[in-house]
């Protein structure tokens, strides 16, 4: 690993923007700022294929050359999403359709359908050059293949190979009626002819199908992806291949499953909160990328070292691209604060991030994507977000000791599947989702200042001495048993409403919720309450709860917290049930934040879980790295007065010693290689 050497720091660069003279100053300036990787080519398709099959390399022969000159590594990129406006031309059956069945144009980027043969092998084709006369270029340190997986579509090509991947998973048509439950509203199959993806219909689309249909084109992307990535590994096999996920609440692709096909995990990350939710949401998209990183990590074999200066394979991610200013949300633009572009970068350096990585390097002065902030802004070198560009360069420069794994005591299941689930129509209300359950207990778990691990069902927990199951819908037998064998090894589990609820193909467990967790929890709930979205319960600790509510019935649990008024007066409301050697909490309603803080503390001080740093006070994000011989604390002030947290080590920004505390100013950030002892 090129731990020791640098960490990456650089961005999306797209020279064929620019006339060649403007590529010199952007290697100078790169140097300046000390950047260590760029992103080159990855929307270049129809620059570097004009026509079927005619390549015009030379352009991207001098800038990779150049590049290498400079000391500037290459993360080059298939450009297979966005195709040229011939393609679309000369294919027009690969064009996507939507739900609705329209149809869509080239105009944009992302114009294809994924199924399609003709754009599979138009796709490959560019890849297969790229990698022949690439693969061996001394720049070139990654393949970045395609960009942020994430379309979809409905066209018969589509629908044929649903079809294919329907009968490899319910082997007959029989499997799939009983899995979909086509026996409600008369949809019983007859014939695979008249399965179809879930197209626009009259009312409620049937779960098991929308289920599937998310399942099948994540599998359908990861095939375009691997079949790329197959075709680079073979030019050069040392080469580390990766492709950056796109995140949001939409979820394309099951990224943990995805994990296993990467050399490195890479993600992308615009936060769409400006104000402290921002710092929130890094910390969950960090914790997230290094869960799948995990995830990966001893699952594949290493084919090969990386290169020096990039990560080696087994739980590295990276940060692939980021805001340095201005971020889109609510409709319009806003500012990052000076000082914010080093925090974010550092909170997910501190949380496992081999480097900070921007979308883009210099902006352009047209194009969709005109007023997207660029380290090199409109306004030129001569301008603050250039000046923290080069700050934030000399900082990461001095942090490429820091290694070691996150310290974390918790673990947070998160599921792509329970996320899909819970976006069907027809649930009991439209204000469920689990990443927002995963995203409300991750808050209170950071505000807390608990380290946290994400997991994927079935992923080892030796160390964990708290595991999270927020709103997992979609629990199947395996997963189940999986639960029950850490609760009744040790483990305490705090599961949230709805976990356990329905079985892997979205149908309801029957005999009362929270279906396949009943026993482990010893709780039984006939009836849920939704709540409105001004609506709310009042718990008998003083707490309060919303979304959700359930009318439980003990089973073996004990009362920890109960509804204080309305119909459920008196009814337990939060529990835990002594289940072997460790204990099973249930929480039958979304605490508030300051509830949530509350529960978690007593679940915590009874499982043993401590926070990374007792004495950082509020508002002081900490976050710790360790190896064998050493380790690294990360101090993040959020709040906008100085703060003090008793350390002893050197802080690693300002090679200053700290002998007793170290002085964090307002939105300051500290990284101290510790001394202990
Ligand atoms: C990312 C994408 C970039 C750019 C960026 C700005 O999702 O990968 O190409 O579009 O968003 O919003």
């Amino acid at each position: 690993m090129g731990i020791g050497d640098r960490l990456c720091y650089g961005g999306d660069y797209n020279p064929e923007q620019w006339p060649a003279r403007v590529w010199a100053e952007d290697v100078a300036l790169m140097r300046q700022a000390r950047v260590t990787l760029v992103t080159v080519g990855v929307f270049a398709w129809s620059r570097l294929e004009p026509a079927p099959g005619r390549y015009t390399f030379d352009w991207l022969d001098d800038v990779l050359d150049l590049l290498h000159t400079g000391g500037i590594r290459v993360a080059l990129a298939t450009p297979t999403a966005s195709p040229p406006p011939w393609f679309s031309l000369a294919h027009p059956g690969a064009l996507p359709v939507t739900a609705d069945g329209v149809r869509l144009h080239h105009g944009s980027r992302d114009t294809y359908c994924a199924a399609t043969p003709a754009y599979r092998t138009a796709a490959l084709r560019i890849a297969a050059a790229l990698a022949d006369r690439y693969a061996h270029h001394p720049a070139v340190a990654l393949w970045h293949v395609h960009n942020e997986y994430g379309t979809t579509c409905h066209c018969e090509h589509t629908a044929r190979a649903f079809r294919r991947w329907l009968t490899a998973r319910h082997g007959d048509l029989a499997g799939l009626n009983d899995a979909w439950v086509t026996s409600f509203w008369g949809q019983h199959y007859s014939d695979w002819a008249q399965v179809s993806t879930p197209r626009a219909t009259q009312y409620l689309a049937n779960p098991g199908q929308l289920l599937d249909f998310r399942r099948f084109w994540s599998d359908t992307l990861l095939a375009a992806y691997t079949e790329q990535r197959d075709r680079l590994r073979a030019a050069n096999p040392a080469i580390p291949v990766t492709t950056n996920y796109v995140l949001g609440d939409w979820v394309p692709v099951d990224h943990a499953r995805w994990a296993t096909e990467v050399d490195l995990v890479a993600v992308d990350h615009y936060p769409s909160a400006v104000d402290g939710a921002a710092e929130e949401q890094t910390a969950l998209v960090a914790d997230l990328a290094r869960g799948w990183a995990r995830h990966a990590a001893g699952r594949r074999p290493v084919t090969a070292p990386p290169p020096a200066g990039l990560p080696g394979t087994a739980g590295a991610w990276l940060l692939m691209e980021s805001a340095p200013n201005q971020i889109h949300t609510a409709g319009r633009m806003h500012t990052k604060e000076p000082g914010r572009m080093l925090r974010h970068s550092l909170g997910h350096v501190a949380r496992g991030s081999h480097g900070a990585m921007f979308f883009q390097w210099r902006a352009p002065a047209g194009g969709a994507e005109r007023f997207h902030s660029a380290l090199v802004p409109h306004a030129g070198p001569d301008s603050r977000v250039f000046r923290e560009a080069v700050e934030l360069g000399a900082a990461l420069d001095r942090l490429g000791e820091v290694r070691g794994t996150v310290e974390a005591s918790v673990a947070l299941v998160v599921d792509a599947a329970s996320g899909w689930a819970l976006r069907h129509p027809g649930l009991p209300s439209t204000r469920l989702g689990h990443h927002e359950e995963v995203a409300a207990v991750h808050r209170a778990l950071w505000r807390a200042g608990f380290g946290c691990d994400t997991v994927t069902a079935g992923d080892p927990l030796d160390g964990y001495r708290l595991l999270v199951l927020p709103a997992l819908y979609l629990v199947d037998d395996a997963t189940a048993g999986w639960l029950s064998g850490y609760v009744r090894g040790g483990g305490h589990l705090l599961a949230t409403y709805l976990s356990g609820a329905a079985d892997e193909h979205a149908r309801v467990r029957l005999g009362g919720y929270p279906g396949a967790l009943r026993d482990l929890l010893g709780v039984l709930a006939e009836e849920f309450h939704p709540l409105a979205d001004d609506d709310h319960v009042r718990l008998d600790d003083g707490g309060t709860g919303r979304i959700w509510a359930e009318t439980l019935r003990l089973s073996g649990a004990d009362t920890v917290a109960s509804y204080a008024g309305g119909v459920l007066d008196g009814r337990p409301a939060v529990t835990r049930h002594r289940a072997g050697a460790g204990a099973a909490w249930y929480v039958s309603t979304r605490p508030d934040g300051a509830t949530y803080r509350g529960l978690l503390d007593t679940v915590a001080r009874t499982a043993g879980v401590a926070p990374v740093c007792a004495t950082a006070p509020e508002g002081v994000e900490a976050v710790r790295r360790r190896d064998e011989d050493a380790s690294w604390l990360f101090l993040f002030n959020h709040t906008d007065r100085e703060q003090r947290v008793p350390a002893r080590g050197v802080e690693l920004l300002s090679a200053k010693p700290v002998e007793a505390a170290v002085t964090l100013p307002p939105g300051g950030v500290a990284v101290l290689r510790e001394r202990t002892g």
